[in-house]
């Protein structure tokens, strides 16, 4: 989600949606909350009171200072767990879902245009072993911004964990699949907020940074607003998925 209008739309239409759409578990990619870029204390209660369960994070994790300490207690707020583990916070989360399964969520950043402590191939599998000792249903959010990783990384983990879905791009892609082994996979989610944008971002500053390579101060866009994401549904048992539906609802 990015920004105020993409807060406000959750505000106002996440938990209807949750109702309508039967939806037991729900994770929002905060990283753009603030303005834009990062995630404050206040913003993350909101997010977690208007109906997101877990709250996922990404390479803007540190662009607001007040979230450090906040990261260090929270156990619904984590940011990519490849980050340095001398970092505030954690890169997964134990949850439960409405229905009473519980949910583990895994938070990972990718390599590509992207400053990761560590390469994603070389924590994952110790992260998702730990995520299926703590609950039937994993969810990989993959925050990342080469198709090429995103692909790969939901193959290997195909049978391993519920759905890999990707964040960062802004963009959804049209990939929706659950592959052989039961796993639901995603490049991309896209973006709950404005969409009349450069990604989230006034189209104008955004262009004018690209053509004059100037520093100019971004702001959020506010016209065409959408909620995206993706619904997966599993079997809360084994934590199989067995569909998975993209999300693409415009507000108000
Ligand atoms: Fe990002």
């Amino acid at each position: 989600m990015v920004g105020a209008p993409g807060r406000r739309a959750l505000e106002d239409r996440l938990r209807a949606l949750r109702e309508e759409r039967a939806i037991d578990f729900c994770v929002v990619n905060g990283e753009n909350a603030a303005d834009g870029v990062g995630i404050t204390p206040k913003l993350a209660e909101r997010l977690l009171a208007a109906g997101a369960d877990v709250i996922t994070l990404g390479n803007h994790t540190w662009r607001r200072h007040e979230i450090n300490a906040y990261l260090e207690r929270s156990e619904r707020v984590i940011r990519p767990a490849n980050m340095s583990a001398s970092a505030p916070g954690r890169g997964l989360a134990v949850a439960e879902a409405a229905d009473g399964t519980r949910v583990a969520v895994v938070n990972v950043l990718g390599s590509l245009f992207l400053e990761a402590h560590a390469h994603f191939f070389d924590v994952i599998d110790d992260l998702v072993d730990e995520a299926r000792a703590a609950a039937p249903v994993v969810l990989v959010d993959f925050h990342a911004e080469a198709t090429s990783e995103k692909v790969a990384l939901s193959r290997w983990l195909d049978g391993r964990v519920t759905a890999v879905i990707g964040t960062h791009t802004h963009v959804q892609t049209s990939d929706a699949r659950v592959q052989p082994g039961g796993t639901a996979a995603l490049t991309d989610a896209g973006m709950t907020g404005p969409h009349d944008s450069v990604i989230g971002v006034k189209a104008d500053l955004a262009i004018r940074r690209m053509r004059t390579g100037m520093p100019t101060r971004f702001e959020t866009a506010e016209g065409g607003v959408r909620i995206e994401g993706a619904v997966v549904e599993c079997d809360p048992e084994t934590g199989r998925a067995t569909a998975i539906e993209p999300l693409r609802v415009p507000w108000p």
